[in-house]
C-alpha cells in the first residue's frame, strides 16, 4: 500500500529516490512522485500517473532535479482515482493544476496509510482559510502539519505531534519543511517505515530492500514515534517531543537477496527459492532432532483450541495447518479471515492460543486481529517473515518464516515457508499430547521436501506448454478433499491474482450442490487428489465434471497412475507423507499461475489493483 522513500546527504537526491522507488513498486504503482530541496530553494515537485517509469521519464532519470533532500512516493489509490494532482508529494499551500512545479509551501509531504476522519479536518481547515486542490485524506495531513506549524511556532515535531493526536487512522509520513532544508521529518502509526543511515547520508523507506544498496543499518520505527533526519544522523522522539534512544540494527540479508538474479520476474525468481527457503526455515527451529520454538512449551500444553488468523495466502497456509494440527495433535483449529474475527462477536475459548501468519507483517486485519486477542487475555504467537516488523513486536511470541524478502505481488516463497511453520506446531502439539512419542520419522520427511521441491521444478517445461494451451480460458476451477482442498486454495489464488483467469476452489464433494451447473464443454478443472483415504472419492467428484465436458488436468502422488485412465492430463508430485503434500502439489499450482500469466502478456510481478502490504482495512 504505497511506498515511500526520503534521502538526505551529500549525492544529489532524485536518482537515489527514483531508485529506492523502483524497489518499492510492488507496494503501489498507480501514479509516482518525489519532491527535492536544493538549500533555500523552493522545492520541486514532479508527479506522474502510471509506472515509476513515467516519473523517471519525466525527470531524465533523476537528473534534471538538483538538490541533495528529498522525498518521494509510489502509489497505491485509495481515497480520490489514480491522478496527477492526486499523486504524492502533496503540499500545503494552494497550487494550481496538477501540483506538479516550483512549490513556496512551507510543508511538503508524503503519506501511506488512511486518514478516517480527514473530512471533518478538512472542514476545520477550510474555516481557517485553507484550499484543497486534490481528493486525498493525505493532503489533509499535510495541511494540517502547516497549520500547527504556523499557530504555535513551536517547530516540526511539535507540529507533527498535534497532528497525529488530531487524525485518526494509519499513517506512515515523510515531510519537509521549508525552514529545514536538509531535514525530514518521519511518524508512523500501524504502517510500516524505517530510517537508514551510512557515512554523512540518511535514508528512509516503507521497506529495507529499497535502501539495501545504500546501507545494512536500520532502525525500526515504532508506533506513534517521530524521527528527524538530517545527513548522516537520526533522532527519535516521542508523542511528548521527548527524545527517545534508539539502536541500529544490521539487516540479515543482502542487497543481492533483493535482485532478479537472471531470472525474467522475481515471482520465478522466488519460486525457485522454495527449496533454500523451507530447508532455512525448517534448520532455524529444528536442531539436532529437537524443535525449539520461542512459545514456551507450557503454552502449548495447556491449550484447548487454537484459532489461526490471517488473511489471503497466509489463511490459506492456516487452512492446510488446520488439517495436519487436528490430524497430529488432536487440538480443534479454527481458521479465521482476518478482516472477519475482527469484527465476530464470537465467544473465544480462554484456554486457546492465537496464532497470527504474515508474510508482512503489517496486515492492518491481521494486526488488529493480534490486538483483539491480547485485550481478550489470549497469548498470542505470529508467523511472520519480516523481521522487526509491527506483527512481529506486538505478538507475545515469534515464530520467523526464513524467507528473506519477497518482491513479487503474489506470494510463492514465504507461503511455502508458512507451510513449514504450519507442520513444525503440529509435530510440537503433538510430541506435548503425547499424540506421537517420536518427531524423527515426520521430521526427516519434512528433510526430503526441499529435493522433492526441486525436482518438480525441473518439470516445469510441461506445466508451461499446459499454460499456454490454456492461456485463453475465461474460468478455471481448482478441487480436492481435505489438504488437496486447502491446498487448491492457494492454487487458485494464484491463477487468478496474476493472470485475471477467473478461479474458484472448491471442496470437491460441495460441487453438486450447486456450482456443478458453471461446468461446460472444455472449462478446465485442476483436481488436487493425493490423499489416499479420498482419493476414489475425489476422483468420482473429478469424473462427475469431466461426464459434463470438463477438461481434467489433475494432480496426484508419483504411483498413483490409474488416475490417467479418468483424466487429460496428469502432473505427478514425488511421494511425500500425506500430511506435508500441500508443499508439493502448490508448486505446479503456482508454475500454471505464472506461465498462464506470461502467455497472457501480463505483468506478473505487479498484478492489476493489487499491493504487497495491505496496510488498510
Ligand atoms: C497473495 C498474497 C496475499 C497475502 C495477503 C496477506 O499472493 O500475497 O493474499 O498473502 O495479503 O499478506 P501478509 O502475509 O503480508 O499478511
Amino acid at each position: 500500500m504505497c511506498g515511500i522513500v526520503g534521502f538526505t546527504g551529500h549525492h544529489q537526491a532524485a536518482p537515489i529516490l527514483l531508485e529506492a522507488l523502483s524497489k518499492l513498486e510492488y507496494r503501489g504503482y498507480d501514479s509516482a512522485g518525489v519532491a527535492v530541496r536544493d538549500g533555500e530553494k523552493p522545492t520541486e515537485v514532479v508527479k506522474a500517473t502510471g509506472k515509476l517509469i513515467n516519473l523517471s521519464q519525466k525527470i531524465d532519470g533523476g537528473r534534471t532535479l538538483h538538490g541533495c533532500c528529498g522525498i518521494g512516493h509510489t502509489r497505491w489509490a485509495t481515497h480520490g482515482e489514480p491522478s496527477e494532482v492526486n499523486a504524492h508529494p502533496h503540499v500545503s499551500g494552494n497550487c494550481s493544476g496538477t501540483g506538479s512545479g516550483q512549490v513556496e509551501s512551507e510543508v511538503v509531504a508524503v503519506h501511506n496509510g488512511i486518514i478516517e476522519n480527514y473530512q471533518e479536518l478538512s472542514e476545520k481547515l477550510q474555516k481557517n482559510g485553507y484550499r484543497f486542490y486534490s481528493r486525498t485524506d493525505s493532503e489533509v495531513v499535510v495541511k494540517l502539519i502547516d497549520y500547527y506549524y504556523r499557530k504555535y511556532k513551536m517547530g516540526p515535531i511539535d507540529a507533527i505531534n498535534r497532528t497525529l493526536v488530531r487524525v485518526r487512522g494509519t499513517y506512515a509520513l515523510c515531510v519537509m519543511f521549508k525552514d529545514y532544508p536538509d531535514e525530514i521529518y518521519v511518524a508512523r502509526k500501524d504502517a510500516p517505515i524505517i530510517v537508514g543511515t551510512a557515512e554523512g547520508e540518511s535514508y528512509v523507506a516503507s521497506d529495507v530492500p529499497a535502501i539495501l544498496s545504500y546501507t545494512r543499518k536500520v532502525y525500526y520505527i515504532d508506533n506513534l514515534e517521530l524521527a528527524r533526519i538530517a545527513p548522516g544522523e537520526v533522532h527519535f522522539y516521542d508523542l511528548n517531543g521527548d527524545e527517545v534512544e534508539k539502536e541500529p540494527v544490521d539487516v540479515p540479508f543482502s542487497e543481492e537477496a533483493a535482485r532478479k538474479d537472471g531470472f525474467e520476474h522475481f515471482m520465478m525468481k522466488e519460486i525457485h527459492e522454495q527449496p533454500k527457503v523451507v530447508r532455512d526455515t525448517l534448520h532455524s527451529v529444528v536442531k539436532d532432532g529437537k524443535i525449539a520454538l520461542e512459545i514456551p512449551d507450557d503454552v502449548l500444553e495447556n491449550i484447548e483450541q487454537l484459532y489461526i488468523v490471517a488473511c489471503g495466502s497466509a489463511y490459506h497456509a492456516g487452512m492446510v495447518g488446520q488439517y495436519v494440527i487436528e490430524d497430529l495433535a488432536g487440538v480443534p483449529v479454527r481458521v479465521e479471515l482476518a478482516s472477519e474475527f475482527r469484527y465476530r462477536k464470537m465467544k473465544l475459548n480462554k484456554k486457546a492460543l492465537v496464532v497470527v501468519i504474515s508474510q508482512s507483517g503489517e496486515t492492518a486485519d491481521t494486526l488488529a486481529a493480534l490486538r483483539l486477542a491480547k485485550e481478550k487475555g489470549l497469548p498470542v504467537a505470529a508467523i511472520v517473515n519480516v523481521v522487526g516488523s509491527s506483527i512481529a513486536r506486538e505478538a507475545d511470541y515469534v515464530f520467523y518464516t526464513v524467507a528473506g524478502p519477497e518482491i513479487a505481488v503474489a506470494t510463492t516463497k514465504a507461503y511455502s515457508a508458512q507451510l513449514i511453520s504450519m507442520y513444525i506446531l503440529a509435530i510440537k502439539l503433538a510430541l506435548l499430547n503425547h499424540s506421537i512419542d517420536d518427531a524423527a520419522p515426520l521430521l526427516s520427511e519434512l528433510e526430503t521436501l526441499p529435493s522433492k521441491i526441486e525436482e518438480i521444478l525441473k518439470e516445469k517445461e510441461r506445466i508451461q506448454w499446459f499454460a499456454a494451451k490454456f492461456a485463453h480460458i475465461r474460468d478455471a476451477f481448482f478441487l480436492g478433499r481435505g489438504i488437496d482442498y486447502a491446498a487448491s486454495m492457494e492454487g487458485s489464488l494464484k491463477m487468478k491474482e496474476i493472470s485475471y483467469i477467473h478461479s474458484e476452489s472448491y471442496a470437491a464433494g460441495e460441487m453438486k450442490h450447486g456450482t456443478i451447473s458453471l461446468i461446460e464443454d472444455q472449462t478446465l478443472v485442476i483436481g488436487i487428489n493425493t490423499q489416499k483415504e479420498l482419493f476414489e472419492k475425489t476422483l468420482s467428484n473429478l469424473v462427475e465434471t469431466r461426464s459434463r465436458g470438463a477438461y481434467i488436468a489433475a494432480i496426484t502422488q508419483s504411483g498413483c497412475y490409474s488416475i490417467e485412465d479418468n483424466v487429460n492430463f496428469t502432473v505427478y508430485i514425488p511421494r511425500i507423507n500425506e500430511l506435508f503434500s500441500a508443499s508439493l502439489t502448490v508448486i505446479p499450482m503456482q508454475l500454471l499461475g505464472y506461465y498462464m500469466a506470461v502467455a497472457r502478456g501480463l505483468d506478473v510481478d505487479k498484478p492489476r489493483n493489487l499491493a504487497k502490504s495491505v496496510t488498510v482495512e
